[in-house]
């Protein structure tokens, strides 16, 4: 790690102050903030991008605008209000975490009690204490990880360069201007690694950290944070059953609560393996024993494989198997993730 002056809090907070976005969840100058409304939508940021966040915050505020509201309400009501964003785990702790916290009468203001509840790691203990609670942490995403590693310029990779970002990101924290202001100091790191430390080209010109930069002073500013060479993600196969009535309605069932989008809405199908399916390998998991004509495929990326699914559909007068049957013109209503949004959409549902 190479720097010379280290980056100010003055600097950046003074570029804050003039260029601080307007997210629905923050605070303006002057406003209280309010935990419920910092802890929901820092759980939805994780994995996720502030544009996608934005319309299910807003959603979810109305209709769940207290942790009260949110612990009262049933667990599919929350998975389906979440269908969507993805990483689904998310969702049952946030309820779990609500339940915990509606119980206790209010959010704890200390990092270890914020840590101990459903859903909260290190980073969202931190991003939570100081946006919320005026910690003095100082929470280390992607964004900031970008932020810290051209400031210092870290030059080994991600992920083992990790402890050094957090490092270098404690030290800009360590600051008595930082830690006057831990929620600001913390949500203008937030900004300047999404508006101007970009990761392919950052606007150093416009940044209040040009002159302290060791990235920038060496050239190679756009070049970090480096990583190591990912490995490339296994595929897994499976095929999925599209059975429609006469009715107008299609047969869905619930996935197990534990596991990969667990709670959420499906298709009936296979198992998904690491080995494609013949038509005759997957009829025995099909809800009815009928003629099923080839209705596409899907392909779709979850974090640690790839999914491509088979679609086969068939039309009965009744549909009957596994599950229940579900209102086409109403699928908007059930908690259905994104791979089963695709296998809807290719299907013409
Ligand atoms: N990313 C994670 N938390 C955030 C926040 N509070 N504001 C903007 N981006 C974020």
């Amino acid at each position: 790690m190479s720097s010379s002056a280290i980056a100010s809090a003055r600097e950046l907070l003074r570029w804050y102050d003039r260029h601080r976005r307007r997210l629905p969840w923050r605070a303006e100058p002057g406003e209280t903030p309010d935990p419920y409304r910092v802890w929901l939508s820092e759980i939805m940021l994780q994995q996720t991008t502030v544009t996608a966040v934005i319309p299910y915050y807003e959603r979810f505020v109305s209709r769940f605008p207290s942790v009260q509201a949110l612990a009262a309400a049933p667990l599919d009501t929350v998975l389906s209000a979440w269908a969507g964003l993805g990483y689904y785990a998310r969702a049952r702790n946030l309820h779990a975490c609500a339940q915990v916290v509606a119980g206790a009468g209010g959010f704890p203001a200390d990092l270890v009690g914020l840590q101990a509840l459903p859903g909260i790691g290190a980073y969202t203990a931190a991003a939570i204490g100081a946006i919320a609670f005026g910690i003095p942490a100082v929470p280390v995403d992607g964004n900031v990880e970008r932020v810290v590693s051209r400031v210092f310029a870290i030059e080994d990779p991600l992920p083992a360069a990790k402890p050094a970002m957090r490092d270098g990101a404690a030290r800009l924290g360590d600051d008595p201007v930082a830690r006057a202001r831990p929620s600001d100091f913390a949500q203008a790191l937030f900004d300047l690694g999404a508006g101007v430390c970009t990761p392919a080209a950052p606007g150093c010109a416009v940044c209040p950290w040009m002159e302290p930069c060791a990235a920038r002073r060496l050239g190679i500013q756009a070049s970090l944070p480096r990583k190591s060479p990912k490995k490339d993600r296994p595929v897994r196969y499976g095929v999925h059953f599209w059975l429609t009535d006469d009715s107008g309605s299609v047969l869905l069932r619930t996935r197990p609560y534990k596991g990969l989008l667990g709670g959420m809405t499906e298709l009936p199908g296979t198992q998904w393996r690491d080995t494609p399916w013949t038509v005759e390998d997957a009829l025995p998991d099909a809800p009815m024993t009928v003629a099923w004509r080839p209705a596409g495929q899907v392909r779709h990326g979850f974090t640690h494989f790839e999914l491509v699914l088979d679609l086969l559909a068939a039309h009965v007068p009744v549909v009957q198997g596994e599950g229940f049957a579900w209102r086409l013109d109403a699928l908007d209503g059930v908690a259905l993730p994104s791979v089963m949004r695709k296998c809807v959409r290719m299907v013409g549902g």
